[in-house]
């Protein structure tokens, strides 16, 4: 481990504490000067540590930039030991998670960057992703269940995103099928789960979760304006906390994915069941109530009218654009 790595450890582990230069040093086993050359680095990265009395360092508790030792801090014991990297600009996180899974990436690999220049949505929409104030992060698993319950990670993690926002902020959020987390009326989350399948032995090489979260994010851009929320615009919780609370929540639930316990909380948080749906299937968009949501993800919905006859069907994510009538 580097001098930098291990004194932003020490600085994480007492963020707004005041701390010898000197203890410091000692404790790595390494001179004052090299204490002082990480410091300068890591302010150069934007982390903001202050002197105190000349002589120590403090991480100020406003400082937020994500890393893998602000993260590691905060994640449960039995996680500790997973791989993290974060990036200060790429693509887009699936993308270069994806390459990596392809280089031989382990399960439950975490990438994560400050800033996306090409963040992908569903249905080939783009995610707009700032810099310094979103949470922008991809997760690496390899599937022992096949292609069909792909969607079962999509959900998994709405729910882990809703219960770490509980969790570490104290705020309610919905889940609006099947991919995107609203706190109230405004989206601040959306989730894009990608498959990689090897063809030739007919099963799943990894899936890739990928979690973009609108944390600080003040501006839109005008299409999004409307729609498009923050979950922590004002709040003095590090992102580094909020994506370690949504590792948490995700890979427990994930341990046990197949027993499908979540998805009465997902029902429960859901801003679509029992609301008139208008959905978008194939260039045509059909009116219809939202009943329930089935084991494996599928939204049921009623068509039709009372006189007419109502006709129960299941809508799987695929293709499928969801608007919830007002
Ligand atoms: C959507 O709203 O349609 C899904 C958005 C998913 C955005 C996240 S941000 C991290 C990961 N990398 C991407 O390029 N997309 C996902």
């Amino acid at each position: 481990m580097s001098v930098k790595t291990e004194l932003l450890s020490i600085l994480e582990a007492n963020r707004g504490k005041d701390l010898s230069g000197e203890e410091m040093a000692n404790a790595m086993g390494v001179s004052r000067t090299s204490v002082w050359k990480a410091v300068k680095a890591l302010r150069e990265e934007g982390y903001r540590i202050d002197a105190v009395n000349n002589r120590g360092y403090r991480l100020e508790e406003t400082s937020d930039i994500l890393s893998a030792e602000g993260i590691r801090l905060k994640l449960d014991k039995k996680y500790q030991g997973i791989p993290i990297e974060v990036h200060k600009t790429v693509g887009s996180t699936n993308t270069e998670l994806k390459r990596r899974s392809l280089d031989g990436g382990e399960h439950g690999f975490v990438l994560l960057s400050e800033e996306q220049t090409q963040g992908k949505g569903r249905l080939g929409r783009s995610f707009y992703s700032p810099p310094g104030t979103g949470i922008y992060m991809s997760i690496l698993l390899r599937p022992e269940f096949s292609g069909s319950d792909t969607v079962l990670v999509t959900t998994a993690a709405a729910v882990a995103v809703c219960r770490a926002i509980s969790g570490v902020l104290g705020l309610e959020t919905q889940i609006k099928w099947v991919n995107d987390v609203y706190w109230g009326e405004k989206k601040i989350c959306g989730i894009l789960t990608e498959a990689v399948s090897d063809c030739e032995i007919g099963k799943l090489d990894s899936v890739i979760v990928g979690i973009g979260i609108n944390y600080r994010t003040e501006e839109f851009p005008e299409e999004l304006k409307e729609r498009a929320g923050s979950v922590g615009a004002g709040s003095r919780v590090p992102r580094n906390c909020v994506a370690a609370a949504v590792l948490n929540e995700f890979f427990k639930i994930y341990g046990n994915l197949m027993e499908r316990e979540f998805m009465d909380e997902y029902r429960a948080r859901s801003n679509v069941l029992g609301r008139e749906v208008q959905f978008l299937e194939r260039g045509v968009w059909h009116t219809a109530k939202a009943v329930d949501l089935d084991a494996d993800g599928g939204l049921v919905v009623e068509c039709g009218s009372v006189e007419e006859g109502r006709v129960r069907r299941t809508l799987h994510t695929g293709e499928i654009t969801l608007r919830v009538r007002e």
